[in-house]
């Protein structure tokens, strides 16, 4: 097996990333190396318990843990308090100790709320992440935010908590509903653009082949060391991890605007980021013709770059999400692919430029 190992080394405990195509299998081996503990409690969500908690429990079992596990509702709903709670009672009829462990075998609701729940109970206790979507593997898994929504607002409450391990499988990606696939696919597009301009190459050969499992492995490979990075070198998110944000401000704003769950989170960023190059390129900063490449290969992995919101629909959203009127707002531009830089604007004058850029966007009509 090609397996590679990254680290996130952090004041609040430090993580092992395993990148392996077959790394599930060796799930209860990596476990049993970070607590001393041999309870585990196996957190996942309907869908992927019935695909893939076999192998994880199999796994576990193997090592010496006595594995119990709990198969929570899927969907961004469950990424609340009355489920947390429910993790806490289950984490306590198991009889889970502080040097015992939590497994979240999931996406990253699940990645969320058990790294929530592992980060508070008993004062917190290890987590072992194992992201079975992609937009997890890349993303949620790494770095150690955890949370829960509210009902005023999405990630209103949670804490960093580095997970002890990340088991991270692309082959579990199989059985990713397709859409799954392409919304995790913007964030990696993002990764190329933000951070590699030889990541962004690659992927543009791998949507002419986007059966190449080991093609698909080194990719994700890249992006988790990229995220690893700029966590080791901003772990709190107060400089350079924002540069992780390229395409979420008119791509939150979209969100928003639409209600959550009409269109998912990676076409709005898709939409966000083209908006950001196309915004780039009208102020000079981006290089003539970065849009178009970037379009492009969104285009391929069958993501959205067009919007029929006006830079009125998306400043409401924006303003009403915690960045007050008057004050400057900071925009992730390209100065080139692979490079991005945070520039703060006077909130008028960006929305004349997304004035421009977003009426350029509007597409053919089908647009969302
Ligand atoms: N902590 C962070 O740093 C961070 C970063 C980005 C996003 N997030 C959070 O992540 C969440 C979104 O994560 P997501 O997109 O993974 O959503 P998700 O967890 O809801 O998973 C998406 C869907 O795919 C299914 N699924 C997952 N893996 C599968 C597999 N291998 N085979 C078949 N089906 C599978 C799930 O059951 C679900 O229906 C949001 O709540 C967001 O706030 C967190
Ligand atoms: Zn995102």
């Amino acid at each position: 097996m090609n397996t590679f190992e990254t680290h996130v080394v952090s004041p609040r405990g430090n993580s092992r990333i395993v990148v392996g195509n077959g790394a599930l299998a060796r799930l209860g081996e990596l476990a049993a190396t970070a607590v001393k503990g041999r309870r585990v409690c196996v957190v996942t969500d309907a869908n992927v318990g019935n695909l893939h908690l076999e192998p994880a429990l199999a796994s576990l079992r193997a090592a010496g843990f006595a594995a119990e596990s709990v198969a929570l509702p899927a969907g961004e709903k469950t990424k609340s308090v009355e489920w947390l709670v429910t993790l806490w009672n289950t984490f306590n009829g198991y009889g889970l100790t502080r040097s015992d462990l939590v497994v979240a075998l999931g996406g990253g609701v699940v990645g969320d709320l058990a790294g929530f729940a592992s980060a508070t109970y008993l004062r917190g206790c290890a987590i072992v992440q194992v992201p079975t979507s992609l937009l997890a593997q890349v993303d949620s898994s790494v770095g150690g935010k955890t949370g829960i929504d509210l009902p005023f607002g999405k990630n209103l409450a949670g804490a960093f908590h580095q997970p002890a391990v990340v088991v991270v499988d692309p082959l579990v990606l199989k059985t990713l509903p397709p859409p799954r696939f392409a919304e995790g696919m913007a964030e990696v597009v993002k990764y190329g653009c933000i951070a590699d301009d030889d990541l962004f190459a690659d992927l543009e050969a791998f949507a002419g082949n986007p059966g190449d499992a080991e093609a698909l492995r080194a990719i994700i490979q890249r992006c988790v060391q990229i995220k690893a990075d700029v966590v080791n070198r901003d772990e709190l998110d107060t400089g350079e991890r924002m540069l992780l944000n390229f395409g979420h401000t008119v791509g939150h704003a979209i969100e928003k605007v639409m209600g959550y769950g009409y269109i998912s989170h990676g076409e709005a960023v898709a939409i966000g980021m083209t908006a950001a190059a196309r915004l780039g390129e009208s102020l000079g900063a981006t290089p003539a013709g970065t849009a178009a490449r970037i379009e492009a290969l969104l285009k391929r992995f069958a993501l959205p770059t067009t919007t029929a919101f006006t830079a009125a629909d998306i400043f409401e959203a924006m303003l009403a999400d915690k960045k007050k009127l008057g004050k400057q707002i900071h925009f992730i531009l390209l100065s080139t692919i692979g490079r991005a830089v945070r520039r703060p604007f006077d909130p008028d004058a960006l929305r004349q430029a997304l004035d421009g850029v977003l009426a350029g966007m509007t597409g053919d009509g089908t647009e969302v």
